[in-house]
């Protein structure tokens, strides 16, 4: 709901059943599924249901399947995710394996493929606006032993808070709040972004806490460090979860971090991604 577009009355009350129903409680976030590749209407309802509600929704495997990259994509079309991005790390279908890559060319920029702490950010923060991410599924095929853990929060949770402490949002809904520089060796051109938008009325969030790579606008700095602060320090509104193996995660794109890990030397993490461009919502 954008707050310099509806009445305080309308804002606040889309602010406060947001911030009334929210859980940080893994029983209320998750939802069993039997089997991936044909989910029963109850299970498709669950997910669509708490996805709405809190733009994030684990869910977990019971079953083991056969091709389960092939089951992933499939449970994932059936509850509307879709137009995956694809790029040189992912698969023709754009499901991508986060794991660690060793041999890391200096022309990545953006590297996941790494056992270090990700800092706060939004997928495809560094997107043009052809090629938003406006949800993402993370499936967990093999955990680490130490760390790994992540952490999300709702950005539209962080959106009312900031909103609560401060009156200027337009700050950061400026169109140029933050620039990815030109990249010479990818070919990338540099792109102007608003950390926060609105796309089919809903909040959409570009952000990144790394201070690599991106220039805040002079304008829009005070007001970053505002929300910077606040997503660090709003611990109670955090949901933090190490995935188990068989569980996944399905997000609006809202903010999330992950802690350094390391592996055994027999047994690596590795995840299953896929981005999409399209939200999740009924
Ligand atoms: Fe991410």
């Amino acid at each position: 709901m954008n707050i310099l577009e509806n009445t305080r009355t309308n804002y606040k009350r889309w602010a406060d059943k947001k911030l009334e129903g929210f859980s940080n409680k893994l029983d209320d976030l998750i939802v069993e599924i039997n089997n991936p590749n044909s989910i029963s209407k109850s299970e498709k309802n669950i997910i669509l249901k708490t996805i709405n509600q809190h733009n994030i929704v684990f869910f977990q495997i019971n079953k083991g399947t056969i091709n389960l990259k092939s089951s992933i994509k499939t449970l994932a079309s059936q509850i509307g995710l879709g137009n995956y991005e694809i790029d040189s790390k992912s698969d023709n279908d754009g499901l991508t394996e986060i794991k660690i890559h060793n041999s890391m060319k200096p022309s990545a920029e953006y590297i996941p493929y790494t056992d270090k702490q990700l800092n706060w950010h939004t997928d495809g923060y560094y997107n043009n606006e052809n090629n938003l991410i406006l949800s993402w599924l993370l499936f967990c095929k093999s955990q680490s032993e130490n760390g790994g853990m992540n952490k999300y929060m709702d950005h539209e949770i962080a959106y009312i808070l900031f909103n609560k402490s401060f009156d200027n949002i337009g700050d950061l809904m400026l169109h140029n709040a933050y620039r990815i520089p030109e990249n010479e060796l990818t070919g990338r051109k540099a792109i102007d972004n608003a950390i926060f938008s609105f796309i089919k009325n809903k909040l959409y969030m570009k952000f990144s806490m790394r201070e690599k790579n991106i220039i805040w606008n002079d304008k829009s700095k005070a007001a970053t460090n505002n929300l910077k602060d606040i997503i660090n320090s709003s611990e109670k509104y955090h949901i933090s979860h190490k995935f188990s193996e068989g569980q996944g995660v399905i997000t609006n794109n809202i903010i999330h971090m992950r802690t350094s890990f390391t592996n055994l030397e027999k047994k690596n993490r590795l995840l299953y991604r896929l981005r999409s461009k399209k939200r999740m919502e009924t």
